[in-house]
């Protein structure tokens, strides 16, 4: 449909004039659909996403006005013209007001009309061009993978590249998502130890009884359960860097130990006496405030500032909210080639939507919500209500299509699911290669509010002879 090109919708209840607009507007590559009635054309419409709408005024059922307003509810990105026989200035002034683009008068003059589809096209090249202008500055612009013509990226892309070759110790600090495991494998690419390992220890993933052994490794025999010697991660990153991600979760008790470590290089397996030397340069990164943790006694002051030796801190989303065309551009992109359809860009209003969001999660949470809004999308370009719906889906755990659809349980079965509803989940699906589990991630809500919702389409529930899905 919509990937085609642009798509004209005519509704009218004169099949000649729909004959007409349809040869005519095929001429200037759209895909025409007509209608020769309102009846039916709302639903049609969420399916379709038409670019742009012609619709008589004065039809038996409805009239246009009220399609005009139907429209706007459903997509009100969506450019309605409207046709009459009786050309009145109070109802033109009336439908320009309720947002259509323009009012054309019966017979057709097909000039306008053409004036009319043009602006219509020119605005979706308008669009596609500014994403390709914004991917290509984004490409530019990237530093190791890292996005950002903020004057704050740029100076920070500036300290990495002046700094990398000597630093041994780093602190990278910033709210969650905002990009500071990319810059400490940024660090480790520009230092004198590219070609040594990076390893990462997720420090809020770890057992606080196993973090010893994980970090400095065991003798055999050294605790119940210690059947084989181990070698530490320290040992492992000799000669290379260690990533300490979420370092303020790390607990007190090995905290002196990853001290004399950083500071020395010394390292001491569990239930060994031998002290080994180890060369590791080690990345810190915490999105919590280390000062206060050592305050409030949780951090000890010594380790924070052997590791604050240099601080690197990534400014959140908000506070650089220039990078947000550049990093849309580069995720839509990057899932246009993933997903293999052909995504442009967005709308004028979808950006704007994008522009004004806190984003708590940062360019994480940009990323996920502009992913979930490419498989929510049928068209080229994402418009505000997918934006809108995937980063609703985002913020609300709890249920992402339940939000979407606005019924939570919904008194009968199947009904409330619109058909471009079932449309997603089907394509999610698709996406995910029938796995559910996948399926329920992208949609950011859970598998069993997944599996409620294919039980309302009348999917049929995975039976023991699908497993793992
Ligand atoms: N400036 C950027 N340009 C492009 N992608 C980015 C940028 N910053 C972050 N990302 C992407 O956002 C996601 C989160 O980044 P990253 O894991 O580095 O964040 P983080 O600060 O370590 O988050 P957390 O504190 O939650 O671990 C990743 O997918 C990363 O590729
Ligand atoms: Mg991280």
């Amino acid at each position: 449909m919509n990937s085609l090109g642009p798509t004209l919708l005519a509704i009218d209840d004169e099949p000649g004039i729909l004959a007409l607009v349809e040869r005519f507007a095929r001429t200037l590559q759209f895909n025409v659909v007509c209608h020769d009635g309102a009846s039916g054309v709302l639903a049609e419409i969420d399916e379709l996403r038409p670019d742009v709408v012609l619709v008589d005024l004065q039809m038996p059922e409805i009239n246009g006005l009220e399609v005009l307003r139907a429209i706007r509810d459903v997509d009100p990105e969506c450019a309605v013209v409207l046709m009459t026989a009786h050309a009145s200035v109070d109802t033109a002034i009336e439908a320009v007001k309720l947002g259509a683009l323009d009012y054309l008068t019966k017979p057709l003059d097909f000039d306008r009309l053409r004036g009319l589809l043009t602006t219509v096209l020119k605005g979706i090249e308008r669009r596609e061009a500014l994403l390709e202008i914004d991917a290509d500055v984004a490409r530019r612009f990237e530093f190791h993978g890292t996005i950002g013509r903020s004057a704050a990226m740029q100076d920070l892309f500036d300290s990495i590249r002046r700094l990398a070759p000597h630093v041994r110790t780093l602190l990278i600090t910033g709210e969650t998502g905002t990009g500071k495991e990319l810059v400490a494998r940024a660090f480790q690419q520009l230092g004198p130890r590219r070609q040594g390992r990076f390893l990462t220890v997720n420090c809020s993933a770890v057992v606080d009884a196993l973090f010893e052994s994980e970090l400095f490794g065991h003798q055999r025999g050294a605790f119940t359960g210690a059947t084989e010697t181990k070698v530490g991660l320290f040992e492992h990153a000799d000669g290379g860097t260690l990533f300490l991600d979420e370092v303020g979760e790390l607990p007190l008790s090995v905290q002196p130990k990853l001290l004399r470590a950083v500071e020395y290089g010394d390292v001491q397996r569990v239930g060994s006496l031998e002290t080994r030397h180890v060369d590791v340069r080690v990345i810190a990164a915490t999105s919590r405030d280390l000062r206060a943790e050592g305050a409030a006694g949780r951090f000890r002051s010594d380790l924070y500032f052997r590791l604050n030796v240099l601080e690197i801190h990534l400014p959140p989303l908000r506070d650089r909210r220039e990078d947000i065309p550049l990093l849309t551009a580069a995720f839509v992109r990057e899932n246009a080639a993933r997903l293999q359809r052909p995504l442009t860009g967005v709308t004028t209003a979808a950006e704007r939507a994008l522009q004004e969001s806190q984003w708590p999660g940062n360019i994480r949470e940009l990323r996920n919500v502009l992913e979930r809004a490419c498989l929510l999308s049928e068209a080229r370009i994402l418009g505000e209500r997918e934006v809108r719906q995937a980063m609703r889906i985002g913020s609300s755990a709890a249920g992402a299509l339940e939000h979407a659809s606005a019924a939570t349980e919904p008194p009968t079965v199947g009904d409330s699911l619109s058909s471009a509803q079932r449309g997603q989940i089907d394509r999610v699906l698709r996406q995910a290669r029938g796995n559910k589990t996948e399926a329920a991630r992208l949609l950011g809500i859970s598998r069993r509010s997944l599996y409620r919702w294919l039980d309302r389409l009348g999917h049929a529930e995975p039976k023991a002879s699908q497993p793992g899905h």
